[in-house]
């Protein structure tokens, strides 16, 4: 069945905050999808973000946050490694970044 009107609430997006990245120069605004990847969502909101490997390696896919930094988990051990100093100036690797669970603000 394709009958979208079943009486369920869209979900929130309109309210998900924002996080802004810069790559290569150009920004994005990428509205946050829990569970998502950075790249993932920023790719299917129209970003046109560089990556490679998806596996953390590359490094192609690193982004800078210029706004809402704490809607993202923590880095994990591959974005530690390979962006170091860089992470406490904001940088992350967007295939390895995910959103947490929408925070109140
Ligand atoms: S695409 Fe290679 S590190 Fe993200």
């Amino acid at each position: 069945m394709s009958t979208p009107s079943s009486g369920r609430s869209l979900p929130a997006q309109q309210a998900s905050p924002l996080v802004r990245i810069r790559q290569n120069g150009r920004e994005y605004d990428v509205r946050c999808v829990p569970d998502q990847t950075l790249l993932t969502a920023a790719l299917s909101q129209g970003a046109a973000l560089t990556y490679k490997c998806l596996q953390g390696e590359c490094g192609k896919c690193s982004v800078q946050l210029l706004a809402g930094s704490s809607a993202l988990r923590s880095p994990g051990a591959k974005e530690r490694e390979k962006l170091g100093d860089k992470l406490a100036l904001g940088y992350r690797l967007a295939c390895q970044s995910s959103f947490s669970s929408l925070k109140q603000r």
